[in-house]
């Protein structure tokens, strides 16, 4: 619709969010961060993507660390610089819908505390989860960026894209993300998309992919010769494999293209050598989440899904190879959802069991059951009636939001909660991961969690167990 006159590309840095959520399980603590950034908030990054689901969950669960006062330092120090989060829609930062009280609260609190840019998803691009969280962030303020997730399957056709952005502008988004959050996207799918979407709406479109297939790199300069306003790039020390590209590749790559971004790479060096410094503390598993996984490829299964396969098969990882013919099986008699958060787990959960328990369907998660009866939202294709019924029996499916069927939350959190919190961001915590939150607010109370930030003690229990969002 809307010429672009400069076809500079700005850049979002996602180093301080999906960069270390994708390559070491989101560990990344704020003392190893805080040294780099002064000099990132000098490079001119359109903005930074520093906060999430995954980076609030480990903040609390593994770095006894509060994620609101993380924050507010990212706050004082990105000066000139938008700080940008992921929200996954009416599943707030969890696994499963909220009231809306909760949601607004929530986005409230969050622009209070100096959050720019809201990116909003929903796992099944089902928009009804979205009009909430895009109604509540604009009445605080916020950027909302709506975003159409994108995945291949006989039902996600091209011109999906394109009507899913145009409702988004019209429900609000003050842009566009393409969130390939597997890695798939390819060099042709990224420059269609984007350009399709480009001649419905006129706000800017922004892509968001991950090196895992090992397209990344070109995906992004094709979606910019298709006017892509944005791309998501991590540093070189947590960039590529299951991570953005680099953001000095891309800077480096657009230098003397229309698409320049005019930032100076050498700003960046420093950051970089400061950050890989200070990543020698840390396990990162290179030979899982580095390197190309042409595995997603074949079966779509990103980086974080085949992390919980290895935790979940324990000793029968031998089995792995049956588990990942099983996932787009599933993922079929599931109406092809895509693989992000929270169906990613239940896709993957699902798989394991059907291999492991000696017939598919033998055994069924209760979030595949409460998918099925429409709890997480409408499936993008259809579902086998019979199929349906032989899992659900005549448990009646939901036509309408699952969350409009919800009490408001926060009057019985406040209950539980009131003896130990001591603001609105504490009750939040607590709504959103009820133990762990309650254990740091003790831990907080006792004096044992981290805020002067100067604890060098590791925790050797960090990485070894849990659930790896995708995103
Ligand atoms: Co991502």
């Amino acid at each position: 619709m809307s010429v672009n006159q400069n076809k500079a590309i700005k850049i979002c840095d996602t180093t301080l969010r999906d960069g270390h959520q994708s390559l070491m399980a989101t560990r990344l603590k704020i003392e190893d961060m805080i040294p780099l950034l002064e000099a990132m908030d000098e490079v001119g990054f359109y903005s930074v993507e520093c906060w999430g689901g995954a980076t609030f969950d480990a903040c609390l669960r593994y770095l006894n660390e509060d994620p609101w006062e993380r924050l507010r330092v990212f706050r004082k120090y990105f000066k000139n610089t938008k700080l940008q989060m992921l929200l996954r829609g009416q599943n707030l930062l969890g696994y499963r819908p909220y009231p809306d009280d909760v949601i607004e609260l929530f986005i409230k609190k969050m622009v209070d505390n100096g959050m720019d840019i809201i990116r909003v998803f929903d796992a099944l691009n089902d928009l009804r989860n979205l009009e909430t969280s895009i109604r509540a962030a604009k009445a605080e303020g916020a950027h909302v960026q709506g975003s159409v997730v994108y995945t291949i399957s006989p039902v996600h056709v091209p011109e999906m894209y394109a009507k899913l952005a145009k409702e988004l502008v019209e429900m609000g988004s003050d842009s566009i993300c393409v969130k390939d959050m597997g890695g798939i996207i390819s060099p042709t799918a990224a420059y269609n998309i984007v350009k399709s979407i480009k001649e419905v709406v006129d706000v800017p479109v922004e892509l968001h992919t991950h090196y895992t297939s090992g397209m990344a790199g070109a995906a992004l300069l094709k979606a910019a010769e298709a006017g892509v306003d944005i791309v998501d790039t991590a540093l070189s020390p947590l960039a590529m494999g299951t991570s953005q590209p680099a953001t000095e590749t891309l800077v480096a790559m657009l230098k003397e293209t229309p698409y320049d971004t005019g930032l100076d790479v050498s700003k960046m060096y420093p950051i970089s050598a400061e950050l890989r410094k200070n990543l020698r503390n840390y396990n990162i598993k290179y030979d899982v989440v580095g390197g190309v996984d042409a595995n997603v490829l074949t079966y779509q299964v990103p980086g974080g899904m085949m992390s919980n396969f290895a935790e979940q098969l324990g000793p029968n990882i031998d089995r792995l190879p049956e588990v990942l013919e099983e996932v787009p099986r599933v993922r079929a008699d599931l109406g092809y959802p895509p693989l992000v958060t929270p169906s990613s787990q239940m896709v993957g959960s699902q798989a394991v069991f059907n291999v492991l328990s000696g017939g598919r369907y033998k055994m069924v998660t209760n979030e595949v059951k409460a998918y099925l009866a429409g709890q997480y939202g409408k499936a993008p294709g259809p579902i086998d009636e019979e199929f349906r019924k032989s899992l659900i029996g005549d448990t009646p499916v939901l036509q309408h939001r699952f969350a409009d069927d919800l009490e408001p939350g926060l009057p019985q959190a406040r209950k539980e909660i009131g003896y130990l919190m001591e603001s609105d961001e504490d009750l939040l915590s607590y709504v959103a991961f009820p133990q762990v939150a309650e254990k740091f607010l003790k831990d907080r109370m006792a004096g044992k969690t981290r805020t002067d930030y100067n604890i060098a003690e590791e925790n050797e229990e960090d990485g070894k167990k849990g659930v790896y969002p995708v995103q």
